[in-house]
């Protein structure tokens, strides 16, 4: 898939998923159990030494969901999630080493942004798509449509994460220029580490219900 279908797939799936494991199967499953309630994007985060297979083994077991490498920091990692099979990358701020590594090896790269001169980096190193992050620390939506105004005719689209959770989710994906929202809600670390599935189910169910998706 090149750029513009992942980012055409994350747009029309609008939610994204932020998974943080320490073992391989928690990603299996929690993958599993959220491609059952409807969600079928996920950021696993380069935060565990288990994040490169746990890619692999989404990948691998899971054909349906499209999937990211969360917290890309280093140039090197690029590669790494290139050959674990990431779709797409993301990183909570901005490195211009990681943004060329990432243009060279045609890995989807979204950068992680707060303030216009970052927005401004982003743009000129040839990235329209955004990660906003902490949106709500920054102050929300309001926060992301002043940061926007003077960027509109650029056709910046925005992934707010970041203190995101099922009541403000919809405001965010109400803007037009915000292509999906992410986080951590639908994948709670207790919820993992407890394994309970059918809670990520249950709750993948209902962040799709309320943007008014349906679950296939
Ligand atoms: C991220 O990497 O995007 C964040 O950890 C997600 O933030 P949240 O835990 O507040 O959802």
């Amino acid at each position: 898939m090149n750029k513009l279908e992942i980012f055409k797939k994350i747009t029309a799936r609008s939610l994204i998923a932020v998974l943080i494991v320490d073992e391989i199967e928690e990603a299996v499953d929690a993958a599993n159990a959220l491609l059952k309630g409807g969600v079928s994007v996920i950021e696993l985060a380069l935060r565990t030494s288990v994040a490169f297979e746990a890619i692999r083994a989404v990948i691998d077991n899971c054909p349906d969901m499209l999937v990211g490498a969360g917290t890309v920091l280093q140039p090197g990692q690029v590669e790494n999630a290139v050959k674990a099979g990431a779709h797409f990358a993301l990183s909570p701020g901005i490195n211009k080493d990681v943004i060329r590594e990432a243009a060279d090896i045609k890995l989807p790269f979204v950068p992680g942004i707060s303030t216009p001169s970052e927005l401004q980096q982003a743009i000129d190193l040839d990235c329209r798509q955004v990660k906003l992050f902490p949106a709500e620390p920054l102050g929300g939506l309001p926060y992301l449509m002043g940061l926007a105004s003077p960027y509109k005719h650029l056709q910046v689209k925005y992934i707010p994460l970041g203190g995101v959770n099922i009541s403000n989710m919809g405001d965010y994906l109400s803007y037009p220029d915000v292509m999906a929202v992410g986080g951590s809600w639908l994948t709670p670390k207790g919820v993992i580490k407890e394994g309970a599935w059918e809670k990520v189910t249950d709750m993948a169910k209902i962040s799709i219900k309320m943007i008014g998706m349906q679950v296939n």
